[in-house]
């Protein structure tokens, strides 16, 4: 635990001088298919090529070229790898522990014909599955993002296109060794009998900086993006976001840099008092999620509204359960203003509706002339199921390259998947369609009794 903390503390005070002072034991940055021996993406990071280095170990694959990119677009997405067979990127892992996957993904010009041409494949991580059925979609990069718990010497990345007319492509993967202290070792349930342990995988479906802009890769030392809240604010949006121009104050033991950046921390959404009275009322979210996983939400706060200590107290209800009562920021955060604190909670799967609903609210603790409510940012992980699969109800040994038939035919469809992928390289299209992944839904929440929250873990 010491030796915990003086690791922490001296953390701090290289990232204090520096943004991106988090050194990672493993640290791959691959652009997939260029030929370039290193590609430089729009936020200064070196992504080296495929081909020379050890990672590749191809049974199949194309390299594609994107003639005409989008000018604005990163480097990195003007290049893909293209499978027609299963293939595999085994990345050297120098320390064993929590990593940091992202797989970038463009689907730039090519076309169906005759529908033997689609890409339709199965990504699969030592014994994760990770994706199951994907398509790239158009338009846009697709960034996925991971946490996955490595114990092994290698970590194996597997494209499997589903069957013998379909082909994988990948623009670019990320492997990244997680600071320690990302996710804690284990996640205590409230009841004190479950434990959670963290040797699992993630998936990010939300990041979110509450009240404030977006922040890319080249503001976050662990290279995330951080979206804008609105899309999902539910309450009214008047006056509610404040901004904080101080320092954000880091205190060893609480949450660091790396698990939230200042520009994260220095925005915010209020509930105050107005006049003499406390509001009667939430600021509340809802984020669509996938039924039949367990997800741990991640709530980011920081005191940069109160004017003085021990003024705010306010609670946080996850699909209108209560989850954390008079949340008292000044305790929590050891009498700092303006100091990090964040609170994780599973949710669990069992009963669980297709989205998740956050209400920041009023305490019986609250104060008039006060805030009474505050949040900072908000993170949505799910996590994988008891098969291992963070995309499915099956198990990596299920993940087939379906023969769709044998012999004369099958040696046919891969010679005009061939044809299919020379084509593509050729007719390049341009498309900039306003994809906004899956951001548009807005159910109104029915039934909120429906949830079962877990587990209920704070970090202090
Ligand atoms: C995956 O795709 C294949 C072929 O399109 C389909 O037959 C199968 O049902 C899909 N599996 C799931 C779980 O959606
Ligand atoms: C990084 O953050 C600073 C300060 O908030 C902002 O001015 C700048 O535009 C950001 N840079 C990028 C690339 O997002
Ligand atoms: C606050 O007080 C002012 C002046 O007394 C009044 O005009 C205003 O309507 C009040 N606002 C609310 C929200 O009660
Ligand atoms: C805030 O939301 C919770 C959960 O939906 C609800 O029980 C509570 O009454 C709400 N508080 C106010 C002041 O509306
Ligand atoms: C697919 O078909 C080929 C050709 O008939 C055969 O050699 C190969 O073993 C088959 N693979 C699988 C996984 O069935």
């Amino acid at each position: 635990m010491q030796a915990m903390s003086i690791r922490i503390t001296s953390l701090l005070l290289i990232s204090l001088a520096v943004v991106s002072a988090f050194s990672p034991a493993d640290h791959y940055l691959i652009d997939c298919g260029t030929t370039e021996p290193t590609v430089v993406d729009l936020d200064h990071r070196r992504f080296t090529q495929d081909v020379s280095s050890s990672v590749l170990s191809p049974k199949k694959s194309f390299a594609l070229k994107n003639s005409s990119p989008d000018p604005s677009s990163s480097p990195i997405y003007h290049t893909a790898r293209v499978f027609t067979k299963p293939s595999d990127y085994k990345f050297k892992i120098n320390e064993k522990g929590m990593h940091l996957v992202r797989i970038h993904f463009l689907r730039f010009g090519f076309k169906n014909i005759g529908g033997t041409c689609h890409d339709q494949f199965h990504v699969s991580a030592n014994g994760y599955v990770l994706l199951h059925n994907f398509s790239a979609p158009k338009g846009n990069p697709t960034i996925k993002d991971f946490l996955i718990w490595v114990d092994d010497a290698e970590l194996v990345i597997s494209f499997i296109p589903a069957d013998t007319s379909s082909f994988a492509i990948v623009n670019a993967i990320e492997v990244i060794s997680a600071p320690k202290d990302l996710i804690p070792d284990e996640h205590v349930t409230s009841d004190q009998n479950d434990r959670i342990n963290i040797r699992h995988a993630y998936e990010t479906m939300y990041r979110v900086n509450i009240g404030g802009v977006k922040v890319t890769p080249f503001n976050d030392s662990l290279w995330r993006n951080w979206v804008p809240d609105e899309d999902f604010l539910k309450s009214s949006k008047s006056d509610s976001k404040i901004h904080f121009d101080g320092r954000i104050q880091y205190r060893s033991g609480g949450a660091s840099r790396e698990v939230g950046p200042d520009n994260m921390y220095n925005s915010a959404r209020i509930v105050s008092s107005l006049n003499n009275s406390i509001p009667n009322s939430n600021m509340t979210w809802v984020f669509p999620v996938q039924k039949d996983f367990s997800y741990l939400v991640r709530l980011h706060f920081c005191d940069i509204a109160s004017i003085s200590l021990g003024m705010i107290y306010f609670n946080v209800y996850l699909n209108g359960n209560l989850a954390y009562e008079n949340l008292d920021l000044s305790t929590l955060t050891t009498y700092l203003l303006a100091s990090p604190f964040y609170a994780d909670f599973v949710v669990d799967p069992e009963k669980f509706s297709d989205f998740i609903r956050v209400d920041i609210g009023p305490s019986s603790l609250s104060r008039s002339h006060a805030v009474d409510g505050i949040l900072n940012g908000l993170e949505i992980f799910k996590m994988d199921n008891s098969l291992g699969s963070l995309d499915g109800q099956l198990c990596v040994d299920q993940l087939e390259f379906k023969n769709r038939s044998n012999g004369q035919t099958s040696r046919l469809l891969s010679l005009s998947g061939a044809v299919c992928l020379l084509v593509i390289a050729f007719l390049v299209m341009r498309r900039k369609t306003e994809v906004k992944d899956s951001f548009g839904w807005s159910r109104v929440p029915v039934d909120v009794s429906e949830i079962d929250l877990k587990s209920n873990y704070s970090k202090v």
